[in-house]
C-alpha cells in the first residue's frame, strides 16, 4: 500500500512521539522574520511581546488540585517569575491599545521541576495553524514599494482565512484592561493532564482575576498615560498580591483539541487547581529576572503533556529563535 506523505509524517510523530514538524513555509524561523517585516527588529528585545514588566509570586495549589493529580504542579507551594506584557513587537505600543495581553510565569517546582505557563487575555489565537499565521503576518507587513502596510492585502486575507477573524472579534467586545490584575488569561491550547488513576485527560486552562475583569471607559482611558499599567500593577501590589484562580477545563467528546481559534462552550467540567499570587514587580527603569529568560509553552511538569496543536508545535522553537536574535 502506498502512503501518502502526510500519512508518513503522522506515523513518524506517533512513532517518536514528537509534535509533528511544522510543514511547509512556516518555520519558526520565517515566522519570526515575519514578525520583525511587522514591528521592526528592536535590539535586545523579545520579537513579539516586546513590551512587559518583570514580577515575581507564588504559585499555591489547592486541595481539589492535588487529589486530581498526582503532578508534582499540583503537590505544594513554589516561587513563581512572572512577566506581563502586550502582545506585538512594538515596544512603543500604548497600554490603551485593544491588543491582546500576556502573561508568562516559570512555576519552580520543589525537587527542581519546572512548569511555565505562556498565556494570553483572550481565550483564543488568531489563526488555526502556522501556515495561516505566517500568510496573516505577510499581509500585515509594509510593502517594499510604499514602506507601508496595505489594509486591503491584510482584509482580504482575513476574508479568505476565517480562523483569523475569531480573535479580533472577540477583543472588539472585551473591555480595554484597566490593570495586569483584573485581566483574565487563557493557556488556549488543549493539553493532557493524567490523574491519579493514571487516565489522561484533554484539558484547557484559565485564570481568573480576584479582583474581577475590569475595563476603562473611553473618559478613564483619556486620563492614562501610555505607558500606565507597569506603574498601577506596583502599586496595587505594594497594598497587597493580585492574584488569579486557576482553572482547569475537562473536554467532552467533539471539542476540538487542536485548534487554538475554536473555544469549548462554557459548561464543561472544571475544577479549581491553585492560585496564582503576583507578590512584587520590577522597579521602573529595572529590568528584572524575566528579561533575560524564555518562557516555553511547552516546558510542563511531569503529568502533563501537550497536545498536537499545530501552533503549540511551533511555539517552543520560533520562541528558541527570538531569544537567540534578542541576546546576540
Ligand atoms: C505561531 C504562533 C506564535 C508565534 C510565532 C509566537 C511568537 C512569539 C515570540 C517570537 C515571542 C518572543 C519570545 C521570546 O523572545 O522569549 C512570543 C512571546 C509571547 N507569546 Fe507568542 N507566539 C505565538 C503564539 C502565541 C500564543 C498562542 C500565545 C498564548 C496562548 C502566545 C503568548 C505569548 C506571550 C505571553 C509571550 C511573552 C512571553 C514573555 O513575556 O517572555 N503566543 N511569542
Amino acid at each position: 500500500m502506498r502512503r501518502s506523505p502526510a500519512a508518513i509524517l503522522l506515523a513518524a510523530s506517533l512513532l517518536f512521539g514528537a509534535p509533528a514538524a511544522p510543514a511547509g513555509e512556516a518555520t519558526p524561523e520565517a515566522l519570526v522574520d515575519a514578525l520583525n517585516a511587522v514591528f521592526g527588529k528592536h535590539k535586545g528585545l523579545r520579537a513579539s511581546h516586546a513590551k512587559g514588566v518583570c514580577a515575581a509570586g507564588r504559585w499555591l495549589p489547592t486541595a481539589a488540585g492535588r487529589e486530581l493529580a498526582p503532578t508534582p504542579l499540583f503537590a505544594g507551594e513554589a516561587p513563581v517569575v512572572a512577566r506581563f506584557s502586550l502582545a506585538g513587537g512594538n515596544p512603543q505600543v500604548s497600554d490603551k491599545s485593544r491588543t491582546p495581553r500576556g502573561l508568562a510565569f516559570r512555576v519552580q517546582l520543589a525537587g527542581g521541576g519546572e512548569h511555565d505557563f505562556v498565556l494570553l487575555s483572550a481565550p483564543v489565537f488568531q489563526a488555526k495553524d502556522p501556515e495561516t499565521f505566517l500568510g496573516l503576518l505577510r499581509a500585515r507587513a509594509p510593502d517594499p514599494a510604499t514602506g507601508k502596510p496595505d489594509p486591503e492585502k491584510a482584509k482580504a486575507f482575513m476574508d479568505a482565512h476565517p480562523d483569523t477573524k475569531v480573535l479580533p472579534a472577540w477583543m472588539a467586545k472585551a473591555p480595554i484592561t484597566a490593570s495586569y490584575a483584573t485581566t483574565p488569561y487563557w493557556a488556549i491550547h488543549t493539553f493532557f493532564l493524567t490523574d491519579a488513576r493514571g487516565e489522561r485527560h484533554a484539558i484547557r486552562w484559565s485564570f481568573v482575576p480576584e479582583a474581577g475583569v475590569v475595563g476603562l471607559s473611553e473618559a478613564e482611558l483619556a486620563q492614562q498615560s501610555d505607558d500606565f499599567l507597569a506603574d498601577e500593577l506596583r502599586r496595587r501590589v505594594a497594598q497587597g498580591p493580585a492574584a488569579w484562580r486557576v482553572r482547569v477545563h475537562f473536554a467532552e467528546p467533539g471539542d476540538s483539541l487542536d485548534d487554538p481559534t475554536a473555544t469549548w462552550p462554557e459548561k464543561r467540567r472544571t475544577v479549581e487547581v491553585a492560585r496564582l499570587e503576583i507578590r512584587e514587580v520590577a522597579p521602573a527603569g529595572e529590568k528584572g529576572a524575566c528579561d533575560p529568560l524564555m518562557f516555553a509553552p511547552d516546558n510542563l511538569a511531569e503529568g502533563l503533556a501537550p497536545s498536537a496543536d499545530p501552533i503549540l508545535a511551533v511555539r517552543t522553537a520560533a520562541y528558541a529563535v527570538s531569544l537567540a536574535r534578542r541576546t546576540e
